[in-house]
């Protein structure tokens, strides 16, 4: 048995990302221990969820810093102190900039509503929609110097149907996030996903473009 992850989750918004990977905890299928909860927002509900769980939270306001050298350097120092395993991006919708990224090399994970490399950025059910396609997804994958890039880890599709408006997507990419990422995390809890330089291996295949997950 591996030991416990522990964990830092940065949010922006609602978290409900976050509070999957709470509900997996206490479920008893991740083990793992959330250390603190980061917003960029002070009105993020996510931070009330954290407060609710009585989990350790802490609003760090970008617009309070000159640059984003010193908000990504006041983030380094808090989230050392935690001394955690990783650093899990749950909507956090600031990019870090490359000091972040190389203080943490193969620790930041983000999950992402688009199949990546398809539609990094804002909007992503919108322009699924816009461009007619049949289907979409979410991915996770490990934080890179770039926007939504980096080498993926995981992946999971849902089809499109005719009529679905945003609002659909949105309900329906929310409910795999939710399986996928607790899961992803999981794996990498017991040791059957590490990472090999700019390569992820699960249960001892490497994998370039990610594995795809089914519920
Ligand atoms: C999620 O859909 C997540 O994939 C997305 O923000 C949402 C947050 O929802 N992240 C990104 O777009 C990152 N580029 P939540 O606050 O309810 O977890």
């Amino acid at each position: 048995m591996n030991k416990n992850l522990s964990l830092a989750i940065l949010l922006s918004g609602n978290g409900s990302n976050f509070q999957a990977i709470v509900d997996s905890i206490d479920k008893g299928q991740l083990k793992a221990a959330i250390k603190i909860v980061i917003s960029n927002n002070k009105n993020a509900f996510g931070l009330k969820r954290a407060k609710k769980h009585n989990i350790k939270n802490l609003c760090i306001d970008h617009k309070n810093f000159a640059d984003r050298e010193s908000y990504d350097q006041r983030l380094i120092e808090i989230i050392e102190q935690e001394k955690v395993d990783f650093i899990v991006l749950a909507g956090f919708m600031r990019i870090l900039g490359s000091n972040f990224v190389r203080h943490f090399p193969n620790k930041i994970i983000n999950i992402h509503p688009s199949l990546l490399p398809k539609y990094p950025g804002l909007n992503t059910h919108k322009k699924v929609l816009e461009n007619k396609d049949k289907e979409h997804g979410v991915t996770v994958h490990l934080v890179d110097e770039g926007l939504d890039s980096g080498p993926i880890i995981g992946f999971m599709k849902i089809n499109v149907e005719d009529e679905e408006k945003e609002n659909d997507l949105e309900n329906k990419i929310h409910k795999i996030e939710h399986y996928i990422y607790p899961k992803i995390l999981s794996e990498f809890q017991e040791g059957k996903i590490t990472t090999a330089g700019n390569k992820i291996r699960i249960d001892d295949v490497f994998y370039k473009d990610g594995k795809e997950y089914f519920i």
